[in-house]
């Protein structure tokens, strides 16, 4: 299992693309060779994993794949990663699938829908430029950023052990780690890349259990009384039922719950499988902060059971200048380096007081006291307390 991974890469300590059968032919007898060794290798890693695993990987499985590594290596440039279009002859719409490919009673989910979509991952969206070579998290700012079927899945090794099988994982001096948890996939492009867009940040740092307030991604979190959580949700874990520990996907993921699992795409935007108003000057509505709501319980949060203010912000009621205002402009949606309960402000709109600080102080531990500098709605906040 350890070596298993990357066993093909040792194999081929060169640049290796594979080619179509007849290209590989006119190559000659070593590129062949090469072929046929690598078959083997990948069939006895296949049945290494299968021993220690007791998962076979569902694409070397014959029940599932009638034609074997053929479903995929006939015509197929490898240069790239294959071509995500690919995928789709076995993953893609019901009525557009190449038959014989899949055993006929298998049921494949149709991942393509969600990629048409408005917000996904740019799978279709660019030119190839995934590399079976390299190493991420990218280290060089001007490359240009990518994300294919084969960044996230590994055709060999996708198991029902483990779906990240065979991904490769962060460097570690000379070796790469092995993916087991989802948060490390989404690591390899949202954390300490290199080429991270503008407005996006390290989601590594964010989601650190070292930061004051974080949700709970890669471990519980260090609240003891999170008012508004909804049942099964809970700040630690008592019952075997209870869930203290979310994951991105629950949610990044598809509008539609009938859809395939996984950040391939929705019509929400940030990829959410929500809705999730983040602006200024809005009324507040059960669809508008849907997303929070799936977990928080939103008569709480508009009762005032933990900020005393919530419902006014939120509202805009009782003479708030300029309508309602989003979570987002007082809460970071994955965690904060500075302040406890996911305080952090929206720059867009919120500015410094008149004596210039734009900070939140809390008064006691959950004693629900505490002080806001800042300026908002052209209200000075110098400090305002609760
Ligand atoms: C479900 C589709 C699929 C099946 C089935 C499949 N492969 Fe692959 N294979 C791929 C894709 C996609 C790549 C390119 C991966 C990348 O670029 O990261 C690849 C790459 C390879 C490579 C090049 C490896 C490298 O590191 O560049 C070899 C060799 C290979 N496959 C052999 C096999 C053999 C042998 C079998 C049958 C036991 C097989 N494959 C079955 C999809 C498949
Ligand atoms: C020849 C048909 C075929 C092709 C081509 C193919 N797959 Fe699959 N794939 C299957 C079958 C069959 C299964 C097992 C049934 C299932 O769970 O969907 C499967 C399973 C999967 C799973 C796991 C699903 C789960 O339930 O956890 C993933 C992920 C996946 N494939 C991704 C890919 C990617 C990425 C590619 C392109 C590199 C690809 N597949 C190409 C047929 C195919
Ligand atoms: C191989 C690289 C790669 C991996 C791995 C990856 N992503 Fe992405 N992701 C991208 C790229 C490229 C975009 C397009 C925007 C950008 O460049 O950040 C994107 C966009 C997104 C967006 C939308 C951003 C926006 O501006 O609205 C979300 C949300 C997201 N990814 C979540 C995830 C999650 C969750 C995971 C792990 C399950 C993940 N990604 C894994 C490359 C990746
Ligand atoms: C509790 C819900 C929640 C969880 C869990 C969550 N996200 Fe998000 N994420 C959001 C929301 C809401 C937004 C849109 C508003 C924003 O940008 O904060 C977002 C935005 C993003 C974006 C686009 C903005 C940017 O900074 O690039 C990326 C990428 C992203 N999330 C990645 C992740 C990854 C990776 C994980 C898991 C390690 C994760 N998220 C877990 C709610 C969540
Ligand atoms: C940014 C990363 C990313 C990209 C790009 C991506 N996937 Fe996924 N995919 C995931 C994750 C994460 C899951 C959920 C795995 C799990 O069950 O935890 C998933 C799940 C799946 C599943 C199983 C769905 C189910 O309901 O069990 C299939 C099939 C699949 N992906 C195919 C594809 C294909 C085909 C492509 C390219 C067209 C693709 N994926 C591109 C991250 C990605
Ligand atoms: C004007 C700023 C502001 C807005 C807008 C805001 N909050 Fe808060 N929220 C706070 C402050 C301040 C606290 C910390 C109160 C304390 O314990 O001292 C808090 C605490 C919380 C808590 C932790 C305690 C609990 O109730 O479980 C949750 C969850 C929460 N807010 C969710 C939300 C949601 C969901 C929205 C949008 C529907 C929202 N907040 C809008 C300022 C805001
Ligand atoms: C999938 C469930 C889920 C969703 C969706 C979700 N949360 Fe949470 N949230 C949690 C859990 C679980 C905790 C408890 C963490 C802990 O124990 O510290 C939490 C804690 C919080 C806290 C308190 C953190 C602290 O350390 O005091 C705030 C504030 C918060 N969430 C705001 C939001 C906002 C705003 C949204 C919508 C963008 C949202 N949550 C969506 C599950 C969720």
């Amino acid at each position: 299992m350890l070596f298993a991974p990357h066993a093909i890469r040792w194999l081929h300590p060169a640049p290796f693309k594979l080619r179509p059968d007849m290209a590989i032919l006119r190559k000659g007898p070593s590129m062949l060779l090469r072929l046929l060794s690598s078959m083997l290798v990948l069939h006895m890693t296949a049945s290494l994993v299968f021993a220690v695993s007791g998962a076979k990987p569902y694409h070397l499985d014959r029940n599932l794949l009638p034609n074997g590594c053929a479903s995929c290596h006939v015509g197929f440039d490898f240069s790239n990663g294959g071509g995500s279009y690919k995928c789709l002859s076995c993953h893609g719409p019901l009525n557009k699938r190449s038959k014989q490919m899949v055993m006929r009673n298998i049921q494949t989910k149709d991942v393509s829908k969600d990629f048409a979509k408005n917000y996904r991952h740019p799978v279709f969206d660019g030119k190839d430029i995934h590399s079976s070579r390299e190493v991420l998290p990218e280290t060089n700012s001007t490359t240009p950023r990518h994300a294919v079927c084969v960044d996230c899945h590994n055709p060999h090794y996708i198991s029902g052990d483990n779906v990240y099988a065979g991904v490769r994982g962060k460097r570690i001096g000379n070796f790469n780690s092995t993916i087991t948890k989802e948060y490390e996939l989404c690591y390899l492009c949202h954390g300490d890349s290199a080429n991270l867009p503008v407005r996006s940040t390290n989601k590594r740092i964010e989601f650190s259990t070292n930061n004051p307030s974080f949700h709970p991604v890669e471990g519980e979190g260090r609240n003891l009384a999170v008012i508004s959580l909804l049942r099964p949700y809970r700040e630690r874990k008592g019952a075997d039922n209870d869930i203290s520990i979310i994951k991105c996907a629950d949610c990044h993921g598809s509008d539609d719950s009938n859809s395939a699992n996984g950040p391939h795409g929705s019509k929400y935007q940030g990829i959410l499988v929500d809705n999730y108003a983040t602006g200024d000057g809005l009324p507040e509505s059960s669809f508008n902060y849907a997303l929070c709501y799936r977990c928080h319980k939103r008569s709480s949060i508009l009762g005032n059971e933990s900020f005393p203010f919530h419902s006014r912000h939120i509202t805009g009621d009782l003479n708030f200048k300029g309508g309602g205002t989003s979570c987002y402009t007082c809460h970071s949606s994955h965690g904060s380096t500075e302040n406890r309960y996911l305080i952090r402000f929206n720059r867009d709109y919120v500015t410094e007081s008149s004596s210039g600080k734009r900070q939140f102080v809390e008064k006691g531990t959950y004693s629900f006291h505490g002080e806001c500098w800042l300026t908002c709605h052209g209200v000075d906040h110098n400090p305002k307390s609760y």
